[in-house]
């Protein structure tokens, strides 16, 4: 049997990994800026991470949620307390899309609605209703085009507005990222998430805070949706939940009262995916690593702004884009196969940084000298 080539892949194969740095089969050691897309959240094969999922392979790695499964409360508790939702409820899944899919079948069942409001340039997943809200015609099949969604302009608070007033007792949900990661790095105004919280409010449509890339404490803030100083209905998270491990989840207001059978998945919330998680967010706490990613990201941003060539710096803490012209289309390229240093890009000629959350400034400083190497070639 072949593999189903749906994937574009660097001639490169990991062998090895730690930390910040992964090594391929011919021991070329690379720094690792990208995180296989922002999964690495405090290093590969971090000690108490690999402790705590050894330990837990050895009891029981495998139950379905028919049973008490105590790790889950845990995690709920440990994750209220690092996030600062303390009185949130937790649902258990296994990736972006699904968490995002579930998000939105709850706002629907919450107020009975059917449309949803999306942005121009969002991503949220490759499911049927996430790809729906997915602002990419080319991954949307026929089957999944959907006539509920409404794409509006990102940012733009005049037509949000006027949306809400033409038809505001239909809309279920409003979706969206704080900063937009395949979009490019484009962050949500304070303000516009501001007037996306008081028109839900005001209509009874669910605000939807689409973290998975742009949550977990990558921009200082557990949800960068939260530097706007209003509380979303619902976060959905998933990449560094597990720093690897998939594991994915939805963060739900009190006023959200669950049902038996509400919400299920097989394998979401299992003892293994807790267990990674909970390493995660104990790591997280025990190193300090939001301000870690808060003060080594300002720094990246600062310096990376000093360059000429770079058309425009995104992005917050470890969420950073860098925008660079045409004429520079080989720097991402050649940061990989000459300096090896991995990169995240996005169309049309942005770099996405997202390292994990524990990259020392000697780390951050290796990468702009390779950086500057490249760019002035
Ligand atoms: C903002 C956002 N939402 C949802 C997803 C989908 O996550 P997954 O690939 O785990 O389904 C992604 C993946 O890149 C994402 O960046």
């Amino acid at each position: 049997m072949n593999l189903f080539d749906v994937y574009p892949l660097n001639d490169i194969e990991i062998t090895k990994a730690t930390g910040l740095h992964v090594w391929d089969a011919n021991d070329q050691q690379y720094l690792d800026l990208y995180g296989g897309h922002a999964v690495i959240s405090i290093g590969h094969t971090h000690p108490h991470y690999v402790k705590r999922l050894t330990d837990q392979l050895n009891k029981v790695g495998f139950y379905s949620n028919s049973v008490k499964i105590p790790l889950q409360v845990q995690l709920a508790e440990k994750l209220g307390q690092v996030s600062g939702k303390i009185d949130f409820q937790l649902f258990l899944c296994n990736s972006g899309a699904e968490a995002n899919e579930n998000a939105l079948k709850l706002a629907s069942f919450y107020n009975g609605r059917k449309k949803v409001i999306a942005f121009k340039g969002a991503f949220h997943g490759r499911t049927s209703l996430a790809v729906a809200v997915t602002d990419n015609p080319k991954i949307v099949a026929p089957v999944n085009e959907n006539e509920n969604i409404i794409f509006l302009p990102h940012n733009n608070e005049v037509a949000l507005e006027e949306t809400f007033k033409a038809q505001g007792d239909e809309i279920a949900a409003v979706i969206i990222e704080g900063i937009q990661g395949v979009g490019g790095i484009k962050e949500a105004s304070k303000s516009f998430l501001q007037k996306i919280r008081s028109l839900c409010d005001e209509y009874n449509a669910v605000y939807i805070a689409d973290s998975v890339q742009c949550g977990y404490g990558r921009t200082g803030l557990f949800y960068s949706h939260d530097y706007a100083g209003v509380e979303a209905d619902v976060y959905t998270m998933a990449k560094g939940m597990g720093n690897g491990f998939p594991v994915a989840g939805i963060a739900i207001a009190p006023k959200f009262k669950a049902w038996h059978g509400e919400l299920g998945t097989t394998f979401g919330g299992n003892h293994l995916a807790c267990a990674a998680a909970l390493a995660v967010l104990e790591i997280m706490d025990q190193d300090n690593l939001m301000k870690n990613a808060e003060k080594v990201g300002n720094y990246l941003v600062e310096e990376l702004k000093k360059f000429e060539q770079v058309k425009e710096v995104r992005g917050r803490g470890l969420m950073i884009g860098i925008e660079l012209p045409e004429e520079l289309a080989h720097v991402k390229k050649e940061l990989l196969f000459t300096h090896h240093i991995f990169t995240g890009e996005a169309k049309p000629n942005v770099i996405r940084l997202l390292p994990a959350l524990n990259i020392t400034k000697a780390q951050a400083d290796e990468f702009l000298s390779a950086f500057e190497k490249t760019l002035n070639k």
